[in-house]
């Protein structure tokens, strides 16, 4: 695979277009407006820059990597040739499905779309396409750049021919593909949401502050980061639909999203993104602190 298309310069979409411009794949990053586009292209700059510190890559590295990269909010030509779509629009069934619809229409007969769904069926996201056999969940993990595994989720549908291609490209992008059925919140957040869920619900209940809640789960059972911060790093708005779709999918209480959760994503509260949600940013993130919550 040589040219891509990755749809939604959100969270996830940037660091997507980053690893595969990294290793040498040309994308083009599409979202709906130019301010974000530009904002993007500002991110994946800070993140690259991030890297050079580290050592991990160079100047030269760099500039291939933003030379690779086409930001844009033109659809149809972008996607026309290409040779994969992921997609990393908000989690909506609805748009996820109209996007898959048109993508089907639009790109050729042998692309192969993805999804970066964090839950949602990639059967019923295929259902009723002309190519439902070459469309197949790569759930990449926040943050893209940093975290090796990426869930490779198999619908109903999806041909070997997919899977293997899906697993050659997880590989050359130098991560980990492990492959899951098509089930609500697939693994990793079938069994992450409904503990992030619990630390918010004991958060609630005024077992303990963010602080705590969240050190607690550092330094007692050697988490690299505690459950609320990684609710604000994810983005509430997106937990919150991943435990919506465990409840409807397996028909159980037990996961119900927490009232708090709830409220704060009505008042725009997503965490990281809004610079706000059980911590507080300040412009460049660096010092988060801890909101205090009445109980
Ligand atoms: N945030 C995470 O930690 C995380 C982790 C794994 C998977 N995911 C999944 O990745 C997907 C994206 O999540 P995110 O956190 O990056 O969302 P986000 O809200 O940060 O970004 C979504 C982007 O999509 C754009 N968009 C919306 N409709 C569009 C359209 N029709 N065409 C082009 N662009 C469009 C928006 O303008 C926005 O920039 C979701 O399915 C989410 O469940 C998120």
């Amino acid at each position: 695979m040589k040219q891509i298309a990755v749809i939604g310069a959100g969270t996830m979409g940037i660091g997507i277009a980053h690893i595969m411009a990294q290793f040498g794949l040309k994308v083009s990053l599409i979202d709906l407006n130019e301010k974000i586009l530009t904002e993007s292209k500002k991110i994946i700059s800070i993140n690259i820059d991030r890297q050079i510190r580290k050592g991990t890559i160079n100047e030269k590295q760099k500039k291939n990597i933003l030379s690779n990269i086409i930001f844009t909010k033109e659809f149809n030509e972008s996607v026309k040739n290409v040779e994969l779509v992921v997609e990393a629009v908000p989690e909506n069934f609805k748009l996820k499905k109209k996007l898959i619809k048109d993508l089907d229409l639009i790109c050729k007969s042998d692309v192969i779309i993805s999804s970066n769904t964090s839950s949602l069926s990639i059967s019923n996201l295929a259902h009723k396409t002309r190519y439902s056999d070459r469309i197949i969940g790569m759930h990449f993990m926040n943050p893209v750049p940093v975290m090796p595994l990426v869930e490779i989720v198999v619908g109903n549908r999806t041909s070997e021919k997919t899977i293997d291609s899906i697993k050659t490209l997880t590989k050359k992008i130098n991560k980990s593909p492990l492959l899951v059925k098509d089930s609500p919140g697939f693994v990793s957040n079938r069994i992450l949401l409904p503990m992030i869920n619990e630390a918010i619900e004991t958060l609630s209940q005024g077992v303990a502050d963010v602080y705590s809640i969240d050190q607690i789960m550092k330094l007692g059972m050697g988490h690299p980061m505690g459950p609320l911060r990684l609710a604000d790093l994810i983005g509430l708005d997106v937990c919150l639909s991943v435990l919506k779709v465990l409840e409807n999918g397996f028909g159980e209480k037990k996961y119900s999203p927490n009232q708090l959760l709830i409220k704060m994503v009505e008042e725009g509260n997503l965490g990281y993104k809004t610079k706000r949600g059980f911590y507080g940013y300040d412009k460049d993130a660096k010092n988060p602190y801890p909101i205090k919550f009445a109980t």
